[in-house]
């Protein structure tokens, strides 16, 4: 099993570019069932996850063609096409591998009128329920039947506009709301919906559709229903986690690193941050540029919020640089409960935190010690690389699998600025 081998101490210079964001892509992958018509996506990231939704789709009968872009900055393009659909059926095999697969189930029933849909089950970070994606359904008059783990969802006489009103924040119910009320008859209003970019991005596909949709990045949406949606070419938002990793991997190493293609107004929360632990982060004509002069970040507390507060997807690598500053910082996780399985790892590696329920006390220290580690989910084990690069000797991180669900060509873009790190196999 391949391993990604990092040896520290090594400041990044130079340029990084930024893939298309993993966490839009797959929504907008799904969205190619609620046409007939052809559905082209541009600046498509190359990862496992997007291979894994791209195996879904075909198993309903969607064809796919990619063609892969030569460079690491430009994304590859792929055209959905969802002619006919052959099957409604989303196994436990697949929905397991990956969560986003559940997103498959509300584009299904909009326009097939039924579908069959393995609930999502436990997850590393938190039962991850799905309840508030199946009650939107059923406010716009879907019948849900729950047995041996599977959503059966049916709506004979179509899916119908109605009021939502979720009790809290969240970015896949609120995704599932949108795509049922493309195709629903009448108005759909969604109250409390998430406000993360991804949700603009899935909008916006569905709005050059032919969807009729107000309202996006505010937490209220409008939804006029259509009676049907047809192709279109939509480009993929820039990656914000992988741009907020890389602005985190240039404060840790030091040195200075520009962000090709990063949309800054995305990850203002992680920039003035940044900021107060002492790096320079100014927007760029082509992205952001992070500096960090070499000495010691300055300690500071984070709390993660639905957007625009600081994303969850980036605590543990925030923590990665806490781990080394000077001072002692509060990390908050108000988004998903058992989301500090990073904290052991970074342990190893000399780092002093102290968890008690959903908060991590961290106590900076001057040097991290290369170790092996394991990484144990897409962002923690990040989080693990980022460790590497400001520890003393070998960090040797296994489980890459978890880095490949989410992050383009890591290791490429990390030694193009400079770090020591490869992929080993053994
Ligand atoms: C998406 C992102 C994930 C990110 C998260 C929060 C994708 C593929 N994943 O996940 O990377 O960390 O947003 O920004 O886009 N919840 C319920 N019941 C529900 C739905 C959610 O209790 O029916 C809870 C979850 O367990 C979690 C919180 O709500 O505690 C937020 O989850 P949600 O925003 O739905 O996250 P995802 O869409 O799964």
């Amino acid at each position: 099993m391949d391993r990604i081998r990092i040896r520290g101490g090594h400041p990044l210079k130079g340029e990084i570019p930024i893939s298309g964001a993993k966490n839009a892509a797959l929504k907008l992958m799904a969205a190619s069932l609620l046409t007939a018509d052809p559905l082209n996506l541009a600046n498509v990231p190359r990862l496992a996850d997007v291979r894994a939704m791209a195996e879904l789709l075909m198993s309903f009968g969607v064809s796919i063609q990619v063609n892969m872009s030569p460079g690491l900055g430009e994304g590859d393009l792929m055209k959905l096409q969802a002619r006919q659909i052959t099957s409604v059926f989303a196994s436990y095999d697949m929905v397991r591998k990956m969560r986003a697969s559940f997103q498959v189930l509300a584009p299904l029933l909009a326009r097939q009128g039924e579908a069959k849909v393995s609930l999502p089950g436990g997850c590393a970070i938190g039962a991850r329920p799905v309840e508030l994606h199946l009650s939107a359904l059923q406010a716009m008059g879907a019948k849900i039947d729950l047995a041996e783990g599977y959503v059966t969802a049916t709506a004979p006489g179509g899916l119908k506009g109605a009021e939502i009103v979720f009790p809290f924040v969240s970015v896949g119910a609120t995704e599932t709301a949108m795509m049922a009320a493309s195709l629903a008859k009448g108005v759909t209003k969604i109250v409390n919906a998430a406000r993360e970019p991804e949700i603009s991005d899935l909008g916006n596909c569905l709005i050059a559709m032919g969807a009729q949709i107000s309202g996006l990045g505010s937490s209220e949406i409008t939804i006029e229903g259509v009676a049907s949606l047809h192709g279109a070419d939509y480009r993929v938002m820039p990656d914000r986690i992988e741009a907020g990793t890389y602005a985190i991997a240039a404060a840790i190493a030091g040195g200075e690193v520009e962000l090709v293609g990063a949309a800054p107004e995305t990850i203002a929360s992680l920039s003035s941050l940044l900021v107060k632990s002492g790096a320079e982060v100014s927007a760029t004509a082509r992205g952001l540029k992070v500096r960090m002069n070499g000495s010691r970040p300055h300690a500071g507390d984070v709390t993660t919020a639905p957007y625009p507060g600081f994303p969850t997807d980036l605590q543990a690598q925030i923590m990665a640089l806490m781990v080394v500053a000077d001072g002692t910082s509060v990390i908050r996780e108000k988004i998903f409960e058992n989301r500090f399985m990073h904290v052991p790892e970074l342990a190893r590696m000399g780092a002093q935190i102290r968890i008690d329920g959903d908060t991590a006390t961290v106590r900076g220290v001057e040097k991290l010690k290369g170790a092996p580690v394991m990484a144990t989910d897409l962002r923690a084990s990040v989080s693990l690389v980022l460790a590497g690069l400001a520890a003393e000797g070998e960090t040797l991180v296994s489980r890459v699998y978890h880095l490949d669900r989410g992050f383009d060509r890591l290791e490429e873009k990390l030694s193009r600025v400079g770090a020591d790190i490869a992929r080993v196999s053994e």
